[in-house]
């Protein structure tokens, strides 16, 4: 007896804890009437300053997005989104997130001529001599990152096509501590300007 009693509390509390369902529909019409202003409704954005969103993994788009509206990350120009996602919910942002999720990214290229072969070799090798490990390893060969288990559990991000100026500002906003993560603070803090334009250069063209 003791054991389905134990079983039917394993199960209540599982139903309690299950996560709340995306709805991918209400989620396109956020992005459409609200997000695309900026980062195309496909995520796609053409616009340096402005991510790509499209395939980015569904609970790193939540967290970012939560950080931007709660005033937690404030790198670049996430001042002017701010105010655009001060009324989303937990629920719309998490259907936003599952839509942009499931977009088919575009790519995008590097120039051949910008210190290509060294943002290669970080991006697949790390500099050993410098402690910088390979990106790779947690961002994948593709750069198509890994997913999280849930919404509350920050994904390693997907990078692949992400415009090389967007990649950039953010590894100086990791080394200067504007922006929070003590993975990337530690590895960009050993990075100098023009290893990251390398590898930016890289990921720009990366697929
Ligand atoms: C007025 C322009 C604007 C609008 C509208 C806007 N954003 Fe943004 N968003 C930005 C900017 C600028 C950044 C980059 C900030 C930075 O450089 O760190 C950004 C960054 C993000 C990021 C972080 C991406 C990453 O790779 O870390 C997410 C997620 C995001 N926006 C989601 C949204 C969603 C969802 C909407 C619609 C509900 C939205 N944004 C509407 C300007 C906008
Ligand atoms: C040990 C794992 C790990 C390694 C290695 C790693 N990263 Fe990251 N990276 C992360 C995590 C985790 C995040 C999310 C951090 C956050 O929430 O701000 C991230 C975020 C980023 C972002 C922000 C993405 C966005 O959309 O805003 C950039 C850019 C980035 N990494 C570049 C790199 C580069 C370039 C390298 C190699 C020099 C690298 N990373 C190596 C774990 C890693």
């Amino acid at each position: 007896m003791k054991h389905f009693t134990l079983l039917a509390f394993a199960l209540a509390v599982g139903t309690v804890m299950a996560a709340p369902k995306a709805d991918i529909a209400k989620g396109k019409e956020i992005a459409t009437t609200i997000c695309a202003a900026c980062h195309a409704a496909d995520g796609n954005s053409g616009i340096a300053m402005y991510p790509k969103l499209s395939a980015q993994h569904a609970s790193y788009l939540f967290t970012q997005t939560k950080e931007i509206k709660e005033g937690k990350r404030t790198t670049g120009a996430s001042a002017v989104m701010m105010p655009l996602v001060a009324n989303l919910s937990e629920q719309d942002i998490l259907n936003v997130s599952a839509y942009y999720a499931k977009q088919f990214p575009k790519e995008g290229e590097a120039n051949p001529k910008e210190d290509f072969e060294l943002g290669a070799k970080i991006f697949r090798g790390g500099l050993i001599d410098k402690k910088i490990p390979a990106c790779m390893s947690c961002h994948g060969p593709n750069g198509a990152g890994m997913p999280g288990g849930g919404t509350d559990i920050v994904a390693y991000p997907r990078l692949g096509g992400q415009h090389k100026a967007y990649i950039v500002d953010q590894m100086k906003a990791y080394k200067s501590g504007q922006r929070k993560n003590s993975i990337m603070q530690d590895i960009a803090s050993r990075m100098t300007d023009m290893e990251m334009n390398a590898v930016g250069n890289f990921i720009q063209g990366l697929h």
